[in-house]
């Protein structure tokens, strides 16, 4: 079985806030070294303050644009300098559309597949040969149900996120044989910043009343009856990170609420 033993080090890439601080705080719980990983540096220092102070594991931080692949690196040298070398990488950063695809430009497609796909690609590049040489690894990527069965006015988010699912089970292909798994974990709508954010926007143009409505019909979508909480994703997270998952890789697992069921 490909388990190992000892305390793991997890790096945790858009850990300042949402499903990525909701996981670091997950794995810290079971003991897992936590090292933040996001654009807000001053939301990774406050994670990595909290998860330290509140859990007896070793944190560090670092600021880092995922879209650049040198920041990348410089993000994860940092990071294994402070906790030693990664065994566990969650990538949990993102930025969200909220447009029809008719109405979008390139400018908006080329940073949502800089942040949503480069980003993954990125980081897996970085880890990964760490990884093969120490015939261990755990990388868990996020994607989402709007990939698995399309959304209006998320088209080129859909289209990033369909990417990483393609790059994941490739890739989980290619380093099996080096106990490295490689899964996907897709949530449907969480309540995070992101999805607030993109809800206020939503809210502010349609007007209170048909927000009121379009938020009952979201919730009938929803067979458990209610949107998901960031633990929701960390737990399956934490679930692909540890060591009864050894032997699932190349596979996306939603954690929808039934939203979806694929
Ligand atoms: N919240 C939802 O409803 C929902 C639904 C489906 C999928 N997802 C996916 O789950 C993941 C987590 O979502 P969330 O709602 O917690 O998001 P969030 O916006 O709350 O957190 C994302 C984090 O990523 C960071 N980030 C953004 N761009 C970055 C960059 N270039 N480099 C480094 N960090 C960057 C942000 O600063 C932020 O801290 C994302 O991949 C998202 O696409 C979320």
């Amino acid at each position: 079985m490909s388990t190992r033993t000892g305390t793991q080090t997890a790096f945790v890439f858009g850990g300042g806030q949402g499903i990525g601080r909701a996981t670091a705080r997950k794995l810290a719980a079971s003991g897992v070294r936590i090292g933040i990983a996001d654009l807000n540096a001053a939301a990774a220092r406050e994670a990595a303050d909290e998860i330290g102070s509140g859990f007896d594991v070793e944190t560090a931080h670092a600021g880092v644009d995922i879209t650049n692949i040198d920041d990348t690196r410089a993000a994860v040298a940092h990071l294994e300098g402070a906790l030693g070398p990664v065994t566990i990488v969650v990538n949990s950063a993102a930025i969200v559309s909220n447009k029809l695809f008719v109405e979008s430009e390139p400018e908006d497609w080329r940073r949502m597949i800089d942040v949503c796909l480069f980003g993954p690609l990125n980081i897996l590049h970085v880890v990964l040969p760490g990884m093969r040489q120490r015939q261990f690894g755990r990388i868990i990527c996020m994607a989402s149900d709007a990939a698995r069965t399309g959304q209006s006015r998320m088209s080129y988010y859909a289209a990033a996120k369909a990417g990483v699912i393609g790059l994941v089970k490739s890739v989980a292909q290619e380093v099996g044989r080096d106990q490295i798994t490689v899964n996907v974990v897709s949530p449907g709508a969480t309540n995070t910043e992101l999805r607030k954010a993109r809800e206020e926007e939503t809210r502010r143009n349609i007007g209170e009343e048909k927000y009121a409505e379009r938020q009952k019909r979201v919730l009938r979508q929803y067979p458990m009856g209610r949107l998901g909480e960031p633990e929701d994703a960390a737990a399956a997270i934490a679930f692909l990170a540890g060591p009864d998952a050894s032997w699932i890789t190349g596979q996306a697992i939603s954690v929808n609420g039934g939203f979806s069921m694929l």
